[in-house]
């Protein structure tokens, strides 16, 4: 057993299409959905997002990233012990997108399961993958965040499809003698349910229900707010650290106006603030792994910073980690 889980390389793929808010308002106008680059921007921060090929899936797009990350890592294939992949939009109903992307990756043998916590999935999975390594039943796992978000959006309602993408990010955790994941805090409340959900299912060879997503904006933007500000201040507590450690906050990008407020509450100046959401859209679990991804490869977010991970979504669900990368 080692004391100390820590994240050795990241990675991330986007597929090519990528859609500008104006290519979508063209798409949508002619279905007679009305929306603007404007609106898009000023409530969201959103500018583009990409889309996968209609026969690609999330499988496919976790394969990209946990390639780079390995590489990243200076590791190869058969090192890893463990795969978590953090999705809500996975390729089947059963076998687990975690177990597709094993043989994708050419292994076998290790665990590999999926874990479902909307768009708090990475932070679930990671808080997994780090207690399984600091337990001694992994040395070194592949954590990712991976979604086709495009397959669940309503195309008809423009308070929902203009605002997510997809995309993949994925992180090589391994043992280590030196701190990296310094502490996490995960929660849910169910009684949420009805304010984010696909609330679709499949009995009897037919999809019962509405298999596309349903928001409640608002009603979101409104706990979010809230409870990613006691996320972060229950992790710093847990580890005896205080926000003016923090070099780099990477929320989960779902709104740049949530992740703004979620700065300012911890009274963090935005350049630590990592953005992605601009580029990317809300891709779900797959945000904080890419945003994480895209700062690392662009110089921004450098091995020894102290970094907070933020992730909130459906269920509801909520949770931190804080780590030194
Ligand atoms: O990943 C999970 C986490 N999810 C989130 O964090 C999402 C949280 N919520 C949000 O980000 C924001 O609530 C939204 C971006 C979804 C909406 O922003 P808002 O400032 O709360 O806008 P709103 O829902 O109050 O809508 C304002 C107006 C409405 O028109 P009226 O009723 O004032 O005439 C909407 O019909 O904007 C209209 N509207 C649009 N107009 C153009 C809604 N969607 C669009 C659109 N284009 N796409």
């Amino acid at each position: 057993m080692t004391p100390f889980s820590r994240i050795t390389g990241t990675g991330s793929y986007l597929p090519p299409r990528r859609v500008t808010n104006d290519d979508l308002a063209r798409e949508l106008a002619e279905r007679g959905v009305e929306t603007s680059d404007q609106w898009i921007v000023e409530r969201t921060g959103i500018r583009a997002r990409h889309f996968a090929a209609p026969d690609v899936g999330s499988s496919d797009l976790a394969l990209h990233a946990c390639r780079h990350a390995l590489e990243a890592a200076g590791r190869s294939v058969g090192d890893v012990d463990l795969i978590i992949v953090a999705t809500s939009t996975p390729d089947m109903i059963f076998p687990s997108s975690a177990a597709i992307l094993q043989n994708k990756l050419g292994i076998a043998g290790c665990p590999a399961f999926d874990v479902q916590a909307v768009c708090s999935g990475f932070i679930y999975a990671l808080t997994v993958a780090d207690a399984m390594i600091k337990t001694g039943s992994a040395r070194c796992a592949l954590v990712v965040g991976a979604e086709v978000f495009s397959r669940i959006l309503d195309f008809n309602d423009r308070t929902t499809c203009v605002l997510f993408g997809d995309g993949a990010g994925a992180v090589v955790l391994e043992a280590s003698e030196t701190p990296g994941i310094l502490a996490s805090d995960l929660h849910a409340d169910g009684k949420h349910v009805g304010i984010l959900c696909v609330p679709g299912s499949v009995s009897g060879g037919q999809v019962l229900g509405t298999p596309l997503l349903h928001m409640d904006g608002q009603a979101v933007f409104k706990l979010a707010v809230r409870v990613l500000e006691e996320a972060a201040n229950a992790t710093l507590a847990k580890a005896g650290k205080t926000a003016a450690d923090i070099d780099w906050l990477i929320p989960h990008q779902a709104n740049l106006r949530i992740m703004q407020g979620t700065a300012r509450k911890l009274k963090l100046p935005a350049e630590k603030l990592v953005v992605t959401v601009h580029d990317h859209g809300n891709t779900s679990a797959a945000s904080i792994p890419l945003a994480l991804d895209v700062a690392v490869r662009g110089g921004q977010v450098r091995k020894g910073d102290m970094v907070m991970l933020e992730g909130v979504g459906g269920g509801f669900t909520w949770g931190a980690v804080l780590l030194t990368l």
